[in-house]
């Protein structure tokens, strides 16, 4: 099969495009390399170093005609969205419509796009449930949600199917430690290199924590007919606070468990956890990976890029 892989260069795109290439399927990235990098592209895998706004992503599917879209490429950080909204929308709205826009001419069967949990909110309940009401409350949420809302209009207008995975705290190797999201790759880089590390509030914030093979396991089982024009959610439904994440961080790092406190920052969510059984039900999905054995790979490698 013949997959396009937006954002292809980034943390969770690389390994996306890794496991697409194992299972013998043909992929191309398009990246602009904003914050993804050249060396994470695996030699097997052609890179267009291209915005996926420029209409030239249309020229690229209607003379390349992929299969399936996998559309990860996308401005990441909430705190960015408050700073500059339009921006935001630019890429994860204007950047959407050109790649459906793109699957059209390109007569793609299916478009796996990345949502996420940040659509639900200050959700009801936790784990969230895969049907629970969203309620976007930053303009990166208010993106994704109208990037998610694209998807089912092109399905009705052009017959595109589309699976959205709604992804939760995505942690392991190649993530950076510069973005706000990656706290897992945050702690290592700083308990690694012996600089000190903080927690924000009392450290009982909780997040769910999946593991980067995982959520690509869901992204390759979404590209075959499975979950069409569904949601699913990828995550443990397992809640794990600030303060024991720094713990097991801190032991994979074999570094002392001493965090620092900051006062909570206006905004950041008390819990979140979202339910993944309506992935196991709708694609066969999911998580694998136990937390302990996730950290310890990620520390392994960050550990490896030091030598
Ligand atoms: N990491 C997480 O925990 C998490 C959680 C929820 C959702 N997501 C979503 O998953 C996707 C991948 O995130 P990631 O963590 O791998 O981030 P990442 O920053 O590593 O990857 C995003 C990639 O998109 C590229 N990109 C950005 N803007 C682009 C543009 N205009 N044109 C072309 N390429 C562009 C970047 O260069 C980068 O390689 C994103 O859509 C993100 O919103 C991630």
């Amino acid at each position: 099969m013949r997959v396009l892989v937006t954002g292809g260069a980034g943390f969770i795109g690389s390994h996306l495009v890794d496991a697409l290439l194992k299972q013998g399927h043909e992929v191309t990235v398009v990246d602009d390399l904003s914050s993804g990098r050249r060396d994470n592209v695996s030699e097997g895998a052609p890179l267009h170093v291209l915005d996926v706004r420029d209409p030239a992503l249309v020229e690229l599917a209607a003379a390349w005609r992929p299969e399936v879209i996998c559309h990860l490429a996308a401005q990441i950080s909430v705190r960015a969205s408050v700073a500059d909204p339009v921006h935001d929308a630019r890429v994860n709205v204007e950047g959407t419509a050109r790649v459906l826009t793109a699957a059209h001419r390109g007569g793609t069967r299916k478009v796996v796009f990345a949502s996420s949990v940040a659509v639900y909110g200050r959700p009801q309940a936790i784990p969230v449930p895969g049907d629970a009401a969203t309620d976007p409350r930053s303009p990166y949420a208010a993106s994704k949600l109208s990037a998610e809302t694209y998807l089912a209009s092109f399905k009705a207008l052009h017959g595109i199917d589309y699976t959205t995975l709604v992804l939760s705290n995505v942690y392991g190797p190649r993530q950076s430690p510069e973005g706000e999201a990656g706290v897992v790759a945050i702690f290592t880089d700083a308990l690694l290199s012996g600089a000190p590390t903080l927690l924000y509030g009392d450290g009982d914030q909780t997040r769910d924590y999946v593991y980067v093979e995982d959520v690509v396991d869901g992204f390759v089982m979404a590209c075959g007919p499975a979950g069409g024009g569904r949601r699913f959610n990828l995550g443990t439904g397992i809640q794990t606070t600030d303060r024991h994440l720094h713990t097991l961080v801190a032991a994979a790092a074999g570094a002392p468990d001493r965090p620092g406190f900051a006062p909570a920052r206006l905004g950041d969510l008390p819990a979140m956890a979202v339910d993944p059984l309506p992935a196991f039900e709708g694609l066969g999905w999911q998580p694998r990976t136990e937390l302990t054995t996730g950290l310890k790979a990620t520390v392994e490698w960050a550990r490896s890029r030091r030598r």
